[in-house]
Formats: structure tokens, sequence, C-alpha cells
């Protein structure tokens, strides 16, 4: 069983794993549109964090890991509870680096979920996130990171880097 991280997930997947390499799907976009109650900010004052939004022809490049098939359980439990603020596990097809396609899944927030908070512009994104802190830390210290850890491994993400840039003007 293959998970896609296209975030945190990518510099610091925390859970048990075969082996990982890099890896894209097809038709979804990162982007900070979900709203972040119990990492990255509060519940009464929640942060900016990523989700997947569905567009045809779009790719988002990330990083798949293969789930060991002892103990998968309690490595899907402990995720599940992990991403438990708005996400769910839903069903893709993960592209591998040398271009094999296999079934997997990841963790995204839907539209209609509680904490979703939407579209919003780049410097609206990174005014948010650069007052917004949680229990897992700075808001700001989560988008500056996934952007560095983006560019050390040659993925190019305008929304990220947008973000990035602004905020990096604001803190
Ligand atoms: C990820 O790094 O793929 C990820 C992003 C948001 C929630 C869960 C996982």
């Amino acid at each position: 069983m293959w998970l896609f991280g296209y975030g945190s997930l990518i510099w610091r997947p925390g859970f048990e794993h075969v082996r990982s390499e890099p890896a894209r799907v097809h038709g979804w976009l990162r982007r900070f549109y979900q709203g972040s109650p119990d990492h990255r900010g509060t519940p009464g004052s929640p942060g900016r964090v990523l989700t997947l939004v569905e567009q045809a022809g779009a790719v988002c490049e990330g990083r798949a890991f293969l789930l060991p098939e002892a103990g998968r359980d309690g490595v899907l439990a402990a995720l599940d509870h992990r991403e438990q603020g708005g996400y769910r596990r839903h069903p893709l097809v993960i592209e591998l680096g040398q271009g094999e396609e296999v079934a997997g899944f990841t963790y995204l927030a839907a539209s209609d979920n509680p904490h979703y908070l939407g579209p919003a512009s780049a410097d609206e994104i990174a005014a948010h996130v650069a007052c917004s802190v949680g229990p897992s830390g700075p808001n700001r210290d989560y988008v500056l990171e996934l952007d560095r850890a983006l560019r050390r491994r040659g993925i190019e993400d305008p929304h990220v880097s947008e973000v990035a840039r602004h905020l990096e003007r604001l803190v």
C-alpha cells in the first residue's frame, strides 16, 4: 500500500515505511486552503495548512511511501490520528519516479470539512500564517520548511514559493 505525501510528510514522515521515492499525482494542486485548529493554530485562531485541490491537467509533485505489510493497521491508525483535523484518506493513482503507476491514497481535506478556509491571495495567506501558532509550532515554520524541502528536491510549486516570499517579507 502506497501513501502519497505532499506536505510535511515529505520532510518529516515520522511513520514506519519500507521505502520512499519521488512521486507525482495528476489532476491535483497543493494549496494552503485548510484551517489548522490543532497543529499550527488553535480552535479559536486556526492556522493555514495544505490540502489538495482537484484541477484537470494539474500535476502535484511529492513523495510516495510504501507502508509495511506487518503492522500496517497500526501505522494507519497513527496517521489517521495525526491528520484528524478535517483530513480523510482519499484513494488515487500515484506515478512513481520511474513512471510506474501504483494504486495508493493520500490525506486530503475536502471543501465540506468544518475547518476548510478555502482560497485567498498569496499575500492574505502569508499575513494569516505570520500571526498563527499552535501546539506544533508557528505556522510560518511549516510554510518555510515546506518551501525549503520542495526546493531542495527540485520541486517547483509557484503557490508555495509565492506565499513563502510574502511571508519572508513579513517576519
Ligand atoms: C502530507 O504531507 O502529505 C499531508 C498534508 C496534509 C495532511 C496530511 C498529510
